[in-house]
């Protein structure tokens, strides 16, 4: 039976346990000889090692299981690299939160400055982690996690297109799952219609087996006043309520489609500020209770020496990426967002543009679903934030200080070109030796 080599780049994250356990679950699928931890950070990797390594010898001691921080090792002979990293950690994530908010303005860790911000640190990391693939393990498929995945999707489209990568995020099946249980029917019984980009959508349709349109029904119900139904899960936990319950919110301003709950910050900036502490962002608050739960019972089985008593748990993040395995590996095509160069799918918007679309993954790796036209405003606001996305890997390519601001002064988030000057300004202070230099090519 043939067997696998696999990587996660980034398996230091909090999320790798969970990852891991849905690796472990899909042996039948994706059985594995190898399993590579890469980070840049030793001690957070090791810390993490221990803990997997008790995990496989539980549950499959004939995989061999690496601790590195050396990428040739980690990528040479790989069928699968899962990546999943974060330039500059947290605590640059908490800074990326923090300086916008002190302007007035969102801070958040994927839209935004904030999202700005931790793409120019990205993508640096993103070129080199290419760039060994290229050389080390050029036929193998990568599927990427790493935020801000819009932005990053743009930079692979221009400077890998050889490279095999699929972009995933799984805030659309968290969605659409929360949609299913509100709409009492199993997820695989309905078929998904959504456009946009990453972590900017909505879904304008949802089938039901009998080829029904379930949506208005379910938009009648939200806009009664009826409350999402809300499973416990990684994403799905007390933190995140106040964002589920705004989405009936935005369908209320605009009610045709379902939006995905990132549009909340495009379009309540300052409901969003009103609601943030400058000084007390979500990285604190992540660093404050993931990071550390997860980091402490890592320590609390390696000093046991077993994971039997352990409760890290298995969710939809880990279970999401292994079903694209299944799928690249000859299981039943999967049906799901996917995050590709439009080429004509979403009609007025550019061929080149990194649109979120459903589609399918296969063994031919990823077709996406024409959607045809759209209304002129969700057109209007994609074209707008895959310009401020395509300006942000320009201004990073080309070290563009004038890039940069456009790039901010276009984001929806940012109410003037002041606003971003000021906010760009404070971030290249923030950012210095982790962002490409920008030189100042704007007169002032
Ligand atoms: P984390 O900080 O807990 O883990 C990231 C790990 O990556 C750390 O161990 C860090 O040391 C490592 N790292 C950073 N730069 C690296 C590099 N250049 N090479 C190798 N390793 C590197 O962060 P997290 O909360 O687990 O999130 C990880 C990433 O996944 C983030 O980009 C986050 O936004 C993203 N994410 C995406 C989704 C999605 O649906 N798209 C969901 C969750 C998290
Ligand atoms: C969702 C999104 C990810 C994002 C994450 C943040 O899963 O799809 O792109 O990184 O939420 O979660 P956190 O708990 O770190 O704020
Ligand atoms: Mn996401």
């Amino acid at each position: 039976m043939k067997t696998y080599h696999l990587t996660i780049i980034g398996g230091g994250s909090t999320y790798t346990p969970g990852i891991v356990k849905s690796i472990l679950d899909a042996h039948d699928v994706l059985p594995l000889r190898k399993l590579v931890l890469l980070d840049c950070d030793a001690e957070r990797v090791a810390r993490m090692g221990g803990f997997v390594r008790l995990l496989l010898a539980a549950h499959a001691p004939e995989v061999e299981v690496v601790v590195t921080t050396d990428r040739e090792q980690a990528f040479s002979g790989m069928d699968f690299l899962f990546a999943q990293i974060r330039s500059g950690g947290l605590p640059m994530r908490a800074l990326d939160e923090q300086i916008p908010l002190r302007h007035g303005v969102v801070g958040q860790e994927t839209c935004g400055p904030g999202g700005f911000a931790f793409a120019l640190r990205s993508i640096p990391d993103m070129i080199e982690i290419g760039r060994d693939l290229r050389r080390y393990a050029p036929d193998a498929w990568v599927l990427n996690y790493s935020n801000p995945a819009a932005i990053l999707a743009e930079l692979w489209r221009r400077e890998f297109p050889d490279l095999k990568c699929l972009f995933i995020c799984d805030m659309p099946i968290v969605i659409e799952r929360l949609l299913a249980m509100t709409l009492g029917v199993e997820h695989a019984d309905l078929a998904f219609d959504y456009v946009g980009l990453n972590h900017f959508g909505w879904w304008r349709h949802i089938w039901a087996r009998d080829g029904r349109d379930v949506l208005p029904g379910l938009r009648a119900r939200l806009l009664g006043g009826e409350k999402l139904k809300l499973f416990e899960d990684e994403h799905v936990n007390a933190d995140w309520i106040p964002t589920f319950e705004r989405l009936s919110k935005t369908l209320g301003y605009f009610p045709e489609f379902i939006p995905n709950t990132y549009l909340q910050y495009y379009f309540f900036g300052e409901e969003m500020v009103a609601e943030s502490r400058p000084d007390y962002t979500r990285a604190n608050r992540v660093m404050d209770t993931r990071e550390k739960t997860v980091f402490a019972e890592c320590d609390r089985c390696v000093a046991a020496g077993s994971v039997a008593d352990s409760d890290l748990a298995r969710g939809v993040h880990g279970d999401f990426i292994v079903d694209h395995v299944r799928a690249l590996l000859g299981g039943a095509p999967l049906r799901t967002t996917v995050n590709v160069p439009n080429r004509g799918a979403v009609k007025g918007v550019p061929d080149e543009a990194i649109v979120e679309v459903h589609g399918l993954v296969s063994t031919h790796g990823v077709e996406a679903f024409a959607v045809g036209e759209v209304p002129h405003f969700q057109r209007a606001l994609m074209v707008q934030q895959n310009a401020y996305e395509q300006l942000t890997v320009e201004a990073a390519l080309e070290n563009s200080y004038s890039k940069a601001l456009q790039a901010l002064t276009l984001n929806r988030t940012v109410p003037s070109a002041d606003v971003a000057r000021a906010i760009l300004d404070d971030l290249i202070v923030a950012n210095q030796g982790r962002w490409p230099v920008l030189e100042r090519d704007i007169a002032g």
